[in-house]
């Protein structure tokens, strides 16, 4: 098959959000602290009505309604997600009650897991199986989703929650880069969900930072190292990357990290006319990098303009929602597909970096080869994001303490309030006494 990779996207998010400011107020931490400290705007929550299977079938069911594809049509759907509600169940397995009445049970994929990654594995699954001697022919599916929440404490303003689900086939608007793809991995403690009973995550905020960072570094430079070898590229930097889109666990830490690949950029070429004013830097090793807020300062100051042009317009949903997980990274290419219009994209390369604790990571890149302009009004992102319900710091809390408290349950009857959830949200009747759910539909 030519020119894999994706053909059309729509995204779910709850249709409730705290305001980061009013939330600066109520935690009574410094103004400014969420916002710009930050750089969050909104965050978006679920109540007791939601769960990790709710959220994909509503980003699902909503997809194959709007794009009209038959579930007939799918031969592959794989599910990224870090919202475990069953150590063994997959939310995959789940998702094919929405297959039923296709009589369409022949589905390959299953779930993927790690951290914020999970989605990011999952699409280079299907585009590599439509690519390769198992292809079928039919068309495959990608679904990145969580319910991103931490414990009250400082960790709190960077939750959210969201889905996407993407179509991956053959001749596709958004063409997958084969072999331009740099990937890190390795075993660090940063954030992971070791305790079963809660549905917060064990962080080490100031270490998931760093290793981060660590990750564009390894990642965007093993990108780069293929430009050079496979494309032939000559000193490979920012600048063969017309669009770059990050996994955003609040947007402050994108600016970071499109800085910090310009700082890559230095490295490899400190003499290059664009680097004038960081010479400064020269002598600063890797490893004192880290650590050194006047050099993180310069790089942001030296690609203010790079990074409004090439990376600001995919933050618009991470800044109204807050951190999806796995999905972030694909609402960070929903939303700049959303603001940056065709004529513009077309031709254009757009990068991708996605992080994912424990910890995983690759940068990799599609071409835009076919009209976007069907999949911006699709989603329809500032609409949807201007039309949701603004909840009180302190619902807001009480809803996170029933979450909390439910966890896990077992012979339970959700309280959440359905009237303002969405139409064609899928919600949570009922947990019975041997654990099973039941969903219905608005
Ligand atoms: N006005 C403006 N800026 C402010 C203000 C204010 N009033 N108060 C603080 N700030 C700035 C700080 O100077 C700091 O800026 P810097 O990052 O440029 O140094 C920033 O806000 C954050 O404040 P801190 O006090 O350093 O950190 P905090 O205790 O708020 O915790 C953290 C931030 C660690 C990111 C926390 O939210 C967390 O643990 N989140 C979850 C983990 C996470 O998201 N990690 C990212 C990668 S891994 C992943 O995706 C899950």
């Amino acid at each position: 098959a030519e020119n894999v990779g994706i053909i059309a996207l729509d995204v779910y998010f709850p249709s409730r959000y705290v305001d980061q400011v009013e939330l600066e107020q109520h935690d009574g931490v410094s103004a400014g602290k969420y916002t710009i400290g930050l750089g969050q705007s909104k965050m978006a929550f679920c109540d007791d009505r939601e769960d990790i299977s709710s959220v994909c079938m509503s980003a699902v069911q909503s997809f194959m309604e709007k794009y009209g594809v038959s579930y007939a049509d799918i031969g592959r759907l794989e599910v990224g997600t870090e919202t475990i509600i069953d150590k063994s169940k997959s939310t995959k397995t789940v998702l094919m009650r929405l297959f039923e009445e296709s009589g369409n049970f022949t589905v390959e994929g299953i779930d993927t897991s790690n951290a914020c990654y999970g989605g990011t594995s999952a699409l280079f699954n299907a585009c590599q199986w439509v690519s390769s001697p198992a292809w079928d022919g039919r068309l495959a599916l990608v679904v990145a989703a969580d319910i991103a929440v931490y414990a009250s404490g400082a960790a709190r303003p960077s939750g959210g929650a969201g889905g996407v689900c993407i179509l991956v086939g053959p001749d596709a608007p958004l063409a997958l880069e084969f072999p331009l793809r740099g990937t890190f991995m390795e075993h660090i403690y940063d954030f992971y969900k070791p305790d079963m009973s809660s549905e917060f995550p064990t962080v080490d905020g100031p270490l998931s930072v760093t290793s981060y960072v660590r990750a564009v570094d390894h990642s965007y430079t093993a990108y780069l190292d293929k430009l050079e070898k496979v494309a032939a590229a000559e000193d490979p930097s920012l600048s063969d990357l017309d669009y770059v889109v990050f996994h955003s666990p609040y947007t402050k830490q994108v600016v970071k990290g499109f800085a910090r690949m310009a700082y890559n950029d230095f490295v490899r070429t400190p003499d290059a006319a664009a680097f004038g004013e960081v010479q400064q830097f020269r002598d600063v090793s890797r490893e004192e990098s880290y650590g050194n807020k006047v050099l993180e300062k310069a790089f942001i100051n030296l690609t203010k303009a790079a990074f409004a042009a090439k990376t600001e317009p995919s933050l618009l949903a991470a800044r109204n929602i807050g951190n999806m997980y796995t999905a972030s990274v694909f609402f960070g290419l929903a939303s700049l597909l959303s603001q940056v219009p065709y004529a513009e994209l077309d031709g254009k390369r757009i990068a991708l970096f996605s992080y994912g604790s424990g910890c995983a990571a690759s940068t990799y890149s599609f071409r835009v080869r076919a009209d976007t302009s069907k999949i911006a009004s699709t989603i329809g992102l500032a609409t949807r994001l201007d039309n949701r319900i603004k909840v009180s710091p302190a619902d807001f809390e009480k809803i996170m303490h029933l979450r909390e408290k439910t966890h896990n349950a077992q012979d339970y009857e959700p309280t959440g309030n359905t009237d303002e959830l969405l139409p064609g949200t899928y919600y949570l009747q009922k947990i019975d006494s041997k654990w099973r759910r039941a969903y219905g539909r608005i």
